[in-house]
């Protein structure tokens, strides 16, 4: 594919292709649209096609994936809650895959049900603890919503493995309150979820996704075409994002995608020029001022800003389990949920 090339001005940088950790491997994309899904890649071009399509539109959870980032650009893009999986030096986020777009994994590693043998053969062992205990407490049927709850688990695995403790029942519901299963049931998934602690311990080996992480630290800003001239930028300060923002007001501002992305998936639109705000330090961050007043970034998640607000306000830890689910709180903002006024 033929990449278009735009003329470079300290508000736009120069762009490159998209680069991100997936398989152990480097991956460098280009010429893919800038709309394209991370699941569509996924399938079609990875064929990796262990993350399955149900909806397309983050409700079902089939397509549940994990994003990696170091903990230190967490921390200074301001998206560190006290819920964030923390692994080593990396922080681990569930996410919908299908409503994802491809460039938002620039300078993140991807991982899917398929790392998850990797994991399992290191330990010498058959299968990952959270598929071993699905196997063992029949937690799949047809098997359709399986790898979604897998990775799930596997999540919610690596942070109770790294803090020392293990999810009591409740909280396992609540990691698990994106994924939908039609015809095994949830008891046996949780059933699972409570196994998979007392099974032979297989934890994720961080040090080779941390050092690639390092190596992209080191990449410019995204600024990428698409083949058909789509434009996507990925400012990372708040003053380079008004600046670009200034150059180009025509473009649609984009964070977690929970919304945008469904424009794509369910309404065929045409998104040409995007601006991504999840890169920009101290966007997502969330502060107590000294008036004791709570600042909550544009960017922050709506885990993260939910979290806030609970701490404040224990009351609200209700609303903030029910309100939609974790993979979509983890990628959607509160910023944005208020701009779009999404009925979502
Ligand atoms: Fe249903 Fe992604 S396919 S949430
Ligand atoms: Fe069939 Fe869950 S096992 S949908």
């Amino acid at each position: 594919m033929s990449v278009v090339h735009t003329a470079t001005t300290p508000s736009i940088p120069a762009e490159r292709p998209i680069r991100f950790f997936h398989r152990g491997a480097l991956v460098e994309v280009q010429g893919a649209a800038t709309t394209h899904s991370v699941l569509d890649w996924l399938r079609e071009d990875a064929h990796c096609s262990g993350t399955k399509e149900g909806c397309a539109e983050g409700d079902c959870g089939a397509c549940t994936v994990i994003v990696a980032e170091l903990a230190s650009k967490a921390d200074a893009v301001g998206t560190a809650s006290a819920r964030a999986t923390r692994v080593g030096e990396l922080s681990l986020r569930t996410v919908n895959a299908c409503i994802q777009f491809l460039p938002t994994l620039d300078g993140k590693a991807l991982m899917t049900v398929e790392d998850l043998k990797p994991i399992a053969q290191a330990q010498r062992i058959a299968l990952h603890p959270a598929q071993q205990a699905m196997v063992e407490c029949h937690g799949s049927q047809c098997g359709f919503c399986t790898p979604g709850f897998v990775m799930s688990l596997a999540s919610c695995y690596e942070r109770h493995a790294e803090a020392g403790t293990q999810a009591t029942r409740q909280q396992l519901a609540d990691e698990l309150s994106g994924n939908l299963c039609r015809c095994t049931g949830y008891r046996p998934i949780l059933d699972a979820g409570e196994r998979m602690f007392s099974l032979p311990a297989a934890r994720l080996d961080t040090a080779p996704i941390a050092a690639a992480l390092r190596l992209l630290a080191a990449d410019a800003p995204l600024a990428y075409t698409d083949a058909q001239g789509g434009r996507f930028a990925a400012p990372r300060s708040i003053e380079a994002l008004a600046e670009l923002r200034a150059a180009r007001p025509q473009a649609r501002l984009l964070a977690g995608s929970t919304d945008i992305g469904l424009w794509v998936t369910k309404q065929f639109k045409a998104l040409p020029e995007l601006i991504y705000l999840g890169e920009a330090a101290r966007l997502a961050r969330i502060e107590e001022r000294a008036d004791g007043v709570l600042s909550i970034g544009a960017a922050a998640s709506l885990e993260d800003a939910w979290s806030a607000l609970a701490v404040r306000h224990p009351e609200l830890n209700e609303m903030w389990l029910r309100f939609s689910s974790l993979p979509v709180r983890n990628a959607g903002t509160m910023g944005g949920n208020v701009a779009n006024g999404s009925p979502i």
